[in-house]
């Protein structure tokens, strides 16, 4: 939520800050703003409701010189969005400008305090009191803007990742986090850029520093970056060379993110299996499990946390754990397991799942496990993120950076991961054949190219989605392993074109929600070759019986299914265990196209941000 870019240093800073803001559109587009310290030593803030292209339309007439800046786009939290809630913020005198991702939580106790001594509030958000608090601290005590950053944050509850340009020392950023994310890129020039994440800095220099929870930094062209804490002790935060490339940053003539990550699958799940599957196909690696052999073979349980499309995930997870390690395993929403007080074992091992990394209830229920003496295991995407950073080890999925909102790589990415984990446990734990143990290694390294041929279908579901656009509600239905498929078809759909949908297991279906049925109601079934095909068609002609019109996801093959269904939809075959991960590709696929029918901003849907670091 929220996005933050700054720049200080030899070039001009505008461009880069615009750039950066794009690249981070993902995290919030309610509206955005920048503010430069001009040529002429003015401190310029130019604020614009809307997306990043509204702020460049207002500053098109305005002074954009000046080469340090910093800049936001805002999903708002505390006040409504527009432009004078928007980012940044200007101290009551004029000489501080503040941006910040997160929340205040008792910004209403301080800005009391501050209405109190005069200062005036332009905006209803908890941002403003911050930069008022620094400049009050600041004059009324002839501080440094260091030294009043770090008494201000003495006082302060919540979560931040704040950046303050002062008029007076056009040559400082001081910047600082906690519970949100930052990262400093240090450039060639001895410059430097700021971020949430990565992507924004990545085409200026490979070398980052992520910040940690705690650490205020001061970047200033042409010196060593300095870190210290509130008390101003030193900081180390680690130099880490980044490996993003620019093509995975662009559309790359794809007209949406979402559309360019749906077919990047087959090759980013190569990329995941890499390296960790041997050439021979008939063993899998993962680090994480020879360094925590002990410590994971013998868990007592395993609990899953995660949200939304992760959470999807997990469930698929749990199942591969069970039946392959016989480890019982608890699938939990973070935000429910975080203020459960829980049972947690010590010998418990707490699974997080996250494509961001910073999802902020995923990163609670990880502390709360920790305090608990559970050993916490993360999987996640963005490197060098605060979960890989707050887990004891992990597996990275690998699958490039995911702008589109909607989770769809990352999605298929997780549940890849959780397969070679559970792999790796059975055949450590010895509750897997040795035979059977080749032939699941060697079909999970066959699903890319599968995947390739599940994407054929994509012209076939561009042709049915205009029949759907119509429709206010739409059922999921699906059984065992592909139960977690329909919850996940359900919210790609929901979150993108804004049709209720809802999914559901198949034989629940009986106990209530088949009153919904009718000719009205489209009804998606996957319904692919396994174990309970019978039981999935006997469900089927019960929505038939009663109107339903079912568009059903089928095994190549299968002949059966047409007579009941309007229409099929035909996926390559695969082991029951991972036909979640090529059933999802028509699902994602159908969200998409319904969602472009119906003129939606598929990469940006509304209320939404790609990475949910407020609870
Ligand atoms: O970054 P995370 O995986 O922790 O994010 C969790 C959810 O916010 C995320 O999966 C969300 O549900 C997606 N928009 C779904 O497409």
């Amino acid at each position: 939520m929220c996005g933050i870019v700054g720049y200080i240093g030899h070039k001009k800073a505008y461009p880069i800050l615009i750039k950066g803001l794009q690249r981070l559109e993902y995290r919030g587009y309610d509206s955005a703003g920048v503010a430069l310290i001009s040529e002429d030593g003015d401190l310029n803030v130019y604020k614009a409701k809307g997306k990043v292209s509204d702020l460049e339309a207002c500053c098109e007439d305005k002074d954009i010189s000046g080469c340090a800046g910093i800049a936001h786009t805002r999903w708002a939290t505390h006040g409504e969005p527009n432009s004078t809630n928007a980012h940044p913020h200007y101290s009551a005198s004029g000489r501080l400008a503040l941006i910040h991702n997160g929340i205040i939580e008792n910004y209403m106790t301080l800005k009391e305090k501050l209405v109190a001594l005069g200062i005036p509030f332009k905006s209803v958000t908890d941002t403003e009191v911050l930069v008022q608090l620094i400049e009050h601290i600041m004059l009324s005590n002839e501080l440094t803007l260091l030294e009043a950053v770090q008494v201000a944050l003495h006082q302060v509850i919540g979560a931040y990742a704040i950046a303050i340009l002062d008029r007076k020392h056009p040559d400082t950023i001081v910047c600082a986090r906690q519970s949100s994310p930052l990262v400093v890129g240090l450039g060639a020039d001895g410059d430097f850029y700021l971020a949430s994440d990565a992507s924004p800095i990545a085409e200026y220099t490979d070398k980052v520093a992520y910040l940690n929870d705690g650490d205020i930094a001061v970047l200033q062209p042409g010196k060593e970056l300095k870190v210290v804490n509130i008390d101003n002790e030193t900081q180390h935060p680690k130099v880490k060379q980044i490996d993003i490339t620019l093509g995975q940053l662009e559309k790359g003539g794809y007209p949406f993110f979402m559309l360019k990550e749906i077919f990047e699958q087959p090759a980013c799940l190569r990329d995941c299996m890499r390296g960790r599957i041997n050439v021979g196909a008939d063993r899998i690696t993962l680090s994480a499990v020879i360094d925590y052999r002990e410590k994971l073979i013998n868990a007592r349980r395993i609990i899953i946390v995660a949200c939304g499309t992760s959470w999807h995930a997990g469930l698929i997870g749990k199942q591969l754990i069970e039946s392959l390690c016989r480890i019982p395993v608890e699938v939990e929403y973070a935000s429910e397991f975080r203020y459960r007080d829980p049972v947690i074992y010590p010998d418990d091992v707490v699974i997080a799942i996250s494509q961001s990394g910073e999802t902020a209830d995923t990163l609670a229920a990880i502390e709360l496990a920790r305090r608990a003496g559970a050993f916490v295991f993360g999987i996640c995407n963005a490197i060098g993120a605060s979960i890989p950073r707050q887990t004891q080890t992990g597996v990275y999925i690998h699958v490039g950076p995911e702008i589109g909102v909607a989770s769809t790589k990352a999605f298929t990415g997780q549940v890849t991961v959780l397969s070679m984990l559970a792999l790796c446990l059975a055949h450590e734990r010895g509750t897997i054949r040795a035979e059977h143990y080749k032939e699941m290694v060697r079909e999970l390294t066959l699903i890319p190219a599968k995947l390739e041929k599940a994407l054929e279908s994509n012209e076939q579901i561009e042709r049915l989605a205009p029949i759907f656009t119509y429709a206010k509600n739409c059922l999921y239905l699906g059984r065992g392993y592909n139960y977690p498929v329909a919850l996940e078809g359900a919210l790609k759909l929901k979150e993108i074109s804004y049709i209720h949908a809802e999914g559901y297991p198949a034989a629940e279906m009986k106990h209530g929600p088949i009153a919904l049925i009718d000719s009205e109601m489209p009804v998606f079934v996957i319904a692919t070759r396994d174990h309970l095909y019978d039981k999935v068609i006997s469900n089927i002609q019960e929505v038939r019986a009663r109107g339903g019109r079912v568009t059903a996801i089928v095994t190549e093959g299968d002949t059966q299914i047409q007579k009941f269904a309007d229409h099929i939809i035909v996926l390559p075959d695969t082991l029951e265990c991972f036909q979640p991960i090529i059933a999802s590709i028509p699902l994602q696929l159908l969200a998409y196209h319904i969602a472009v029918c119906k003129g939606k901003d598929v990469d940006r849907p509304r209320n939404l941000a790609k990475s949910v670091t407020v609870e």
